[in-house]
């Protein structure tokens, strides 16, 4: 059976056009920076993004900690967002692999009160750490973080000699939303971790970009984490497509995402979190002790989604159209009604 599966836009499946690349792909050792096609896709992610330099990882998890490690010395403090994926879902990582303290804010939505954010950046002490790095995410969740917001972050974080990490897993997503470029977005980070499996489909990888000497000594960290690879080329030329192609499309997904809230609302007592609604995603919620089997029924349906965990959240992607976003509604309807 193939089922409409809502649970994410990782789930997309390579294009046709994705698969051909891999196989005629020319490859080379990349330790040796010998693959060509790899060096390509760096340095195209990285100029997208109007950084100096990028290194591909094979996960955003990846990418993220890299970023951590790179960036700070052991016992140093990263403030971020508490619900970072940085911190809520990367298997807590970041005090493992570079020995740092985090010290999650509290937001509104992935929005800081700006005074709390200064009042928490701290200097080195007999009894304090010292803050080395600010993390943003853009788009959280499904909210796009507004560039004048971000601006002021980066504008703080700079005033007490901070970096600036961006996890920008679906920055081609908040771009798309805002209607600019991503080197708008990336403006406001040192270094930015970019997804490339996510809404753009390639089978594989991130691209963390920033400054050379940044980029340069995370290569050699990658290499000690295990992330040395060999002819990686098959890997890049999908990913090629997924930069240069896939993400101009990503709009259809975002169309897709305000029909099925459109039907969605059609459904008495549900509730869609409107503060999540910039990109590919719908978060809501349904006043009905029901909902707690409703992963089931849908499963048992053909449709796939993520189990309730204090709000359901349905995904877009290129795997799926209209008609499918139609009928898994419609069997949500049947459900509650
Ligand atoms: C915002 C964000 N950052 C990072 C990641 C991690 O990516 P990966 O699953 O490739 O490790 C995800 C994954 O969905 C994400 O949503």
């Amino acid at each position: 059976m193939k089922y409409i599966d809502l649970r994410s836009d990782t789930v997309t499946k390579p294009t046709q056009k994705m698969r051909d690349a891999m196989y005629q792909a020319p490859v080379g050792d990349d330790v040796f920076s010998d693959d060509d096609l790899m060096n390509e896709l760096e340095d195209l992610v990285a100029k997208k993004l109007g950084k100096e330099a990028g290194v591909f990882v094979p996960s955003g998890t990846f990418s993220n900690q890299l970023a951590l490690y790179t960036h700070c010395n052991q016992g140093q403090e990263v403030i971020l967002d508490q619900d970072a994926h940085i911190v809520q879902h990367e298997s807590g990582a970041s005090p493992v692999i570079s020995s740092v303290q985090l010290f999650t804010l509290e937001s509104d939505k992935g929005i800081w009160n700006l005074e709390k954010l200064e009042r928490v950046i701290k200097k080195r002490s007999i009894s304090t750490t010292e803050t080395k790095l600010v993390c943003m995410e853009n788009a959280f969740g499904g909210r796009v973080i507004p560039l004048d917001y971000m601006s002021k972050v980066h504008a703080i974080a700079k005033k007490h000699n901070l970096a600036v990490h961006l996890d920008g897993a679906r920055i081609f997503n908040a771009a798309t939303a805002l209607n600019v470029e991503v080197s708008e977005i990336a403006k406001y980070a040192d270094t930015v971790s970019v997804c490339l499996s996510k809404a753009l489909g390639a089978p594989v990888g991130t691209v963390l970009v920033g400054p050379k000497p940044f980029i340069d000594e995370a290569r050699l960290k990658r290499k000690q984490m295990g992330g040395g690879m060999r002819q990686i080329g098959i890997l890049a030329a999908p990913a090629k497509i997924a930069v240069e192609e896939m993400s101009k499309r990503l709009y259809v997904d975002h169309e897709n995402a305000a029909y099925m809230e459109g039907l969605l609302k059609e459904i008495p007592n549900i509730t869609v979190d409107e503060t999540q609604r910039d990109i590919n995603m719908v978060f809501f919620d349904i006043n009905d002790d029901r909902k707690y089997h409703l992963h089931d029924f849908l499963y048992k349906n053909g449709v796939k989604i993520l189990p309730y965990e204090g709000a359901f959240r349905f995904v877009t992607h290129f795997d799926i159209d209209r008609n499918e976003i139609k009928k898994a509604i419609e069997l949500v309807k049947k459900f509650f009604s």
